[in-house]
């Protein structure tokens, strides 16, 4: 079994974004950057804000959090989404979702210029992907495709299993993979809430990706032997011996499972710092193709 190590694949794609900004530095170019939008105070949104800063921190890339209180206006944050949609100093905007309820989810995401639209959200990116057009692909899925990428695994040909259809990874995923392009073309199947025998789809898949939020869901027994795993869930489950008394797990059973997975995600360090280092991506591709 060979591990997906996605905190050292994330860790090779910074690198290599800090030796493209460190050049621009260099020939005195203007450099990418990225303005996240942070509304209210929740603990978990601010922890992953915060660490998209220190990401773009590390490899040089200029960023901006701005943080309002959850009472902000829904006008008054599509005007300052606007701001950043003129400002020709960020190239990528990421509004943390979720957002208050009193402020409509969709039509923040569609205020956002969609050549800034690096969370690839935007209907736009949505419907550019699913015609097989060049666009931001949101970057969890981004992620899962770069990790095969990087491992040199077949997806030609391949059934891939999709467990979940949100829309920012089922689908996207599986309209990703589905593209009749290099390092997808695969055939596809997605399960979700209402797919009876779930394990009659799982064992015919070569590669599984699990994103349903079910801790440690996918069995050893549901699975074929050689099996190619990416598990994207990321569970907290009680743990009297941790620290926090919790620790994470995936929606995979990652000792059982990965007795027959030729290849296997961990979690955590596996899809969640994938997702991180696409974010970056997707602004220095932003930067490249509108900013420069
Ligand atoms: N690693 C990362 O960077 C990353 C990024 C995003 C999400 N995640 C994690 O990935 C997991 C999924 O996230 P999400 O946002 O896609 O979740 P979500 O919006 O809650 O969607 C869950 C999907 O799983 C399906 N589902 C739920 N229980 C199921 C079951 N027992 N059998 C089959 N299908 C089932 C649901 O079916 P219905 O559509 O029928 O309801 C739905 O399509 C979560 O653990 C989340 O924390 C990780």
């Amino acid at each position: 079994m060979i591990l997906l190590d996605g905190k050292k694949t994330a860790q090779e794609i910074r690198t290599e974004l800090k030796t493209a900004i460190d050049k621009l530095k260099t020939e005195g170019k203007k450099t990418p950057g990225l303005a996240a939008i942070l509304v209210g105070t929740d603990s978990a949104s601010e922890i992953y804000v915060n660490s998209k800063a220190k990401d773009c921190n590390e490899i040089g890339m200029k960023t901006v959090t701005e943080k309002r209180d959850a009472s902000i206006s829904e006008s008054e944050l599509l005007e300052l989404i606007e701001s950043y949609n003129k400002n020709k100093d960020f190239h990528g905007i990421l509004v943390q979702l979720p957002l208050p309820k009193h402020i409509d989810e969709d039509k923040v995401i569609e205020a956002i210029s969609p050549q800034k639209d690096v969370d690839g959200f935007h209907p736009m990116s949505v419907g550019k992907l699913v015609i097989g057009k060049e666009t931001f692909r949101s970057c969890t899925p981004a992620g899962i495709q770069e990790l095969l990428i990087r491992y040199n695994i077949e997806t030609k040909g391949k059934h891939v299993v999709v467990l979940g259809r949100s829309n920012i990874v089922g689908k996207p995923i599986a309209n990703i993979m589905l593209q009749k392009k290099e390092h997808a073309n695969s055939i596809v199947t997605i399960c979700h809430s209402a797919t009876k025998d779930i394990s009659s789809y799982t064992k015919q898949a070569d590669i599984l990706i699990a994103a349903i939020g079910r801790a440690k869901f996918v069995k050893a027994d549901m699975v074929k032997e050689g099996v190619v795993v990416v598990d994207v869930g990321i569970n907290r489950v009680d743990d009297a011996t941790a620290k926090k008394g919790y620790r994470v797990v995936g929606d995979v059973d990652f000792d059982e499972v990965s007795k027959k997975a030729s290849y296997i995600t961990p979690v955590p360090g596996g899809v969640g710092l994938m997702t991180r280092a696409m974010l970056l991506k997707n602004t220095y591709t932003a930067y490249l193709k509108y900013g420069k």
